[in-house]
């Protein structure tokens, strides 16, 4: 029988870390070991050697990172050594030790104004602290292992951790009126969807129907579909049965420390033609995730 491949998770704590823990039954052809910051901190390189050295897996996906978009305006260095020195420890050690390194992006690195759909490519522009480490992680990451596979995500949300979905879930039962803006534009990602298309470009990849070279580089990912925040919050209200009013505002009558582009809708057609895979379209999995809160809380 052929060993199975390993896939060393960091960040695993975080929302698609845990989605990736929901699906492994679904994956018997892979070893999993889960780490968070406790097991492996990213920061740490030589930890991160060490541990990539002794366990030698054939993926690493980097779920660790700094989130805290508003928070980051502020906490530049905490930012900067997760998002992109930590990245870059990562490629170093999947370049050292033969691993392919899966890393996760953001569309916040894209504000440069345009109206079309970004595609990979085109001309970043991140507007605040968080995005532009986000972006150095992708090119520390590109720059250390070229074989590397980033996935650029957007609006991400599961039934684990914070998000703007069990937010508004618990919000809109406890106020009567919340105000939402409607002029920022994108696609809400479940991480559920992100974690299984992760799984699903490794097994492709460890069953030969991939070749490594022809994988490599920067995908966009997100759920199918386009939403403000306002329609993804009145999605949420409506599916749950919640009758809160959501009054759409304006970015500006709802200042927050660190920019987010108005728009960053991205074309997901080289993650569709090069994997052959289907993405969900965003309400439907928006259901599912709901679905799962319930089935957690009863
Ligand atoms: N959430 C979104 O809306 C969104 C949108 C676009 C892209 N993304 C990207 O998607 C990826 C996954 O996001 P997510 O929402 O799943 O993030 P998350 O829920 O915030 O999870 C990140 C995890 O990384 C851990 N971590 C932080 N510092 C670490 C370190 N030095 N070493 C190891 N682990 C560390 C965090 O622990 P603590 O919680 O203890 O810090 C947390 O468990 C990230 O790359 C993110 O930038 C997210």
């Amino acid at each position: 029988m052929n060993e199975k491949k390993k896939i060393l998770v960091t960040g695993a704590l975080g929302q698609v870390g845990m989605e990736l823990r929901e699906l492994q039954a679904e994956y018997p052809e892979f070893d999993f070991r889960f780490t968070d910051y406790e097991d492996l901190d990213i920061t740490d390189d030589r930890a991160v050697d060490a541990y990539v050295a002794a366990y030698r897996p054939d993926f690493i996906f980097n779920c660790a990172a700094y989130t805290a978009v508003d928070k980051a305006e502020e906490d530049v260095a905490k930012a900067l050594a997760i998002n992109s020195t930590g990245a870059g420890h990562l490629a170093r050690a999947a370049r050292d030790y033969g691993s392919t390194l899966f890393h996760i992006s953001t569309d916040y690195v894209y504000d440069s104004g345009k109206n079309s759909p970004y595609i990979e490519g085109d001309p970043e522009n991140p507007g605040g602290i968080y995005a532009i480490t986000k972006l150095l992680g992708d090119r520390a990451v590109r720059l250390a292992a070229p074989g590397s596979i980033v996935f650029r995500t957007s609006w991400v949300y599961s039934a684990f951790g914070h998000n703007f979905v069990k937010t508004m879930r618990r919000l809109g039962r406890e106020r009567p009126e919340l105000r939402i803006v409607y002029d920022q534009i994108g696609s809400p990602t479940y991480a559920r969807d992100l974690a299984r298309a992760m799984l699903d470009v490794a097994r492709q990849m460890a069953s030969g129907v991939i070749d490594p070279d022809r994988a490599a580089g920067i995908y966009h990912f997100s759920n199918e579909g386009v939403a403000s925040w306002y329609d993804f919050a009145k999605a949420i209200f409506e599916m749950e049965g919640i009758t809160c009013r959501v009054v759409p505002i304006l970015s500006a009558q709802y200042p927050t420390p660190a920019r987010r582009p108005p728009f960053s809708l991205m074309d997901k057609s080289k993650f569709k033609e090069t994997f052959g895979l289907e993405i969900p379209y965003w309400r439907d999995a928006l259901s599912d995730c709901l679905r799962n809160i319930r089935k957690n809380e009863s």
